[in-house]
C-alpha cells in the first residue's frame, strides 16, 4: 500500500483489516502449562496455601521462584498489585501524618494505596520518560514526607539513580511500583529490587498474569517479616519466617492479602514465560522505533535504560497536543490501536477527581484533615503544566510478544502514513 493513501479516518483504506493483538502479553500465552498446573491443584483438593489434604505449596514455590528470578532475598505472593503496595507501605509504618511522594502519571492504585492507609499523596511532576522527575522530587519534599513511590510506567524504568540518591539524603523509604514493568531492569538489575520494596501486579494487562494477583519483593528481612505479618492478619505462618521471628512475638493488626494455590500455580507457569515474553516485546519495540525514527517532528520517550525496558509499549511525541490527538485517532482507524496518555481518566493526576475532592466513604477526610498531618499537600486541576504538556503530546501503542513480522511492518507503515498527513 502506498503511504500516500488517504487516511482511514477520512474514508481511506486502513493499513490492516484486523486490529493488532491487544496489550495482554502473558494473557494471550496462557496454554497447556497453565491448564496442567491448575488441574494439579484441583486434583489435590488443597486450594489454600497453608493446609489441605494434599498441599502442593504452590504459593511458597512461586515466592521462591519469583525472588530468584528478580534477584531479591524474599518475595511474598499477594492478591493484587494494590495489595502489594498497601502491604509495603504498611510494613514501612506509613500512616496518618505521613506524605508519600507519587508521580502525576500512574494508575490510580498507587494513590489509593497511600490514602487508604491514612497518608497523603504528594504529587511530583514527570519528565519525558513519563516517570517521576528526579529534580521535581527533590524540590517537592517537605518535613512530612516519609516515602517515595517511583512508578516504572509502561515498561520503562524511572530515573532511579538520582531518585534513590534524593531518597537517601532525605531518609525516605522507597517502594518501587513495578506493576507495569515486571521483569524490566535498570543498569542490569531487575526493577523492584532497588528500593526497600518492589510491588508487582499479575493483573491481566501485565507482563505475566494470573488474572488478578500481585507479588512483593524485599531484601530486608525485618521489613519483610512485617510485610508477611500484615498480609496475613498479623500472624506468621510462612515456613521461612520461623527462622526470623521469635516464637513469642505478639500478633499485630493486619489484613488478608494471601494468594490462593490456583493463582500461584498459574503464576509459576507464567513466570517461566517471562524472559521470552520480554525478549520478544523488546525486539518488536526496537524494530518499530528503528522503523520510524527518521520521521521529522517525531521524538521518542526518554528511556533511562534502553536495554532494561520490557518493550511493552512504544511511546513517541509529536509537536502539538492537537497533532497527538489526531495521530492516535488516525492510527486506531488504521486498525493500529493507539492512544494519548492524557486521555486516561485513571492514570493522570488532572483527572483524579476522587483525590482532588477527597472523596472518601468516611465523612472525616483523613488523610488530609487528620490532626496528625502538619503538611499542606493538595491536588488541583492544572497544577502540573509540564505533565500536561508531556502527556498531551504523546502517542502510545502496546507491543505484543506474538507480533508477527507483518504486524511490526504494518505498525511502521501506519505511523509513516499518518505522520505524512498529520505532522
Ligand atoms: C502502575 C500500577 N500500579 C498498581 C497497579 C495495581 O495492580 P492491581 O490491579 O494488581 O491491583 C497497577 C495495575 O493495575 C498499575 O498499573
Amino acid at each position: 500500500m502506498a503511504i500516500t493513501d488517504r487516511l482511514a479516518i477520512d474514508g481511506g483504506t486502513p493499513v490492516r483489516t484486523t486490529p493488532l493483538l491487544p496489550g495482554w502479553p502473558g494473557g494471550l500465552l496462557i496454554g497447556k502449562e497453565e491448564k496442567a498446573a491448575v488441574l494439579e491443584v484441583i486434583e489435590s483438593q488443597s486450594l489454600f496455601r497453608h493446609y489441605g489434604p494434599r498441599p502442593l505449596h504452590r504459593a511458597a514455590s512461586l515466592e521462591k521462584a519469583f525472588a530468584q528470578a528478580m534477584g531479591a532475598r524474599h518475595a511474598l505472593a499477594v492478591t493484587s498489585g494494590t495489595g502489594a503496595l498497601i502491604t509495603a507501605l504498611a510494613a514501612l509504618g506509613i500512616g496518618p501524618g505521613d506524605e508519600v511522594a507519587v508521580p502525576t502519571y500512574t494508575w490510580i492504585a498507587t494513590i489509593n494505596a497511600v490514602v487508604i492507609l491514612g497518608a497523603v499523596p504528594l504529587f511530583v511532576d514527570i519528565d519525558e520518560s513519563l516517570n517521576m522527575d528526579a529534580a521535581a522530587l527533590a524540590a517537592a519534599i517537605t518535613p512530612s514526607t516519609r516515602a517515595v513511590i517511583p512508578v516504572h510506567m509502561r515498561g520503562a524504568p524511572a530515573n532511579l539513580a538520582p531518585i534513590l540518591e534524593t531518597a537517601r539524603a532525605h531518609h525516605l523509604s522507597v517502594v518501587e511500583d513495578t506493576a507495569q514493568a515486571l521483569g524490566g531492569r535498570y543498569r542490569g538489575r531487575r526493577l523492584g529490587t532497588w528500593g526497600q520494596f518492589g510491588a508487582f501486579s499479575l493483573q491481566y494487562h501485565k507482563t505475566i498474569t494470573t488474572g488478578e494477583g500481585g507479588m512483593l519483593t524485599s531484601s530486608d528481612p525485618v521489613l519483610f517479616e512485617r510485610a508477611v505479618r500484615f498480609h496475613d492478619q498479623g500472624s506468621v505462618r510462612m515456613e521461612e519466617l520461623d527462622l526470623l521471628i521469635a516464637g513469642d512475638s505478639p500478633l499485630i493488626i493486619g489484613i488478608n492479602f494471601r494468594m490462593g494455590e490456583l493463582t500461584a500455580a498459574v503464576g509459576l507457569a507464567q513466570l517461566k514465560k517471562m524472559d521470552w515474553i520480554i525478549e520478544r516485546m523488546r525486539a518488536n519495540a526496537r524494530r518499530i522505533r528503528d522503523g520510524i525514527r527518521d520521521i521529522p517532528g517525531l521524538t521518542f520517550r526518554t528511556l533511562y535504560d534502553e536495554d532494561g525496558e520490557t518493550g511493552a509499549t512504544v511511546i513517541f511525541f509529536v509537536p502539538t497536543a492537537a497533532q497527538a490527538d489526531r495521530f492516535a485517532r488516525a492510527l486506531a482507524a488504521e486498525n493500529l490501536p493507539a492512544s494519548v496518555p492524557w486521555w486516561s481518566g485513571q492514570h493522570v493526576y488532572n483527572h483524579f477527581d476522587q483525590i482532588i475532592n477527597r472523596r472518601l466513604l468516611s465523612t472525616r477526610k483523613c488523610s488530609w484533615e487528620c490532626p496528625h498531618y502538619k503538611g499542606s499537600a493538595t491536588l488541583v486541576k492544572g497544577q502540573f503544566p509540564r505533565t500536561d504538556a508531556i502527556l498531551q503530546r504523546a502517542v502510545h501503542l502496546d507491543v505484543h510478544p506474538l507480533f508477527a513480522d507483518q504486524d511490526v511492518s504494518d505498525v511502521i507503515a501506519g505511523i509513516h502514513k499518518v505522520a505524512q498527513a498529520v505532522l
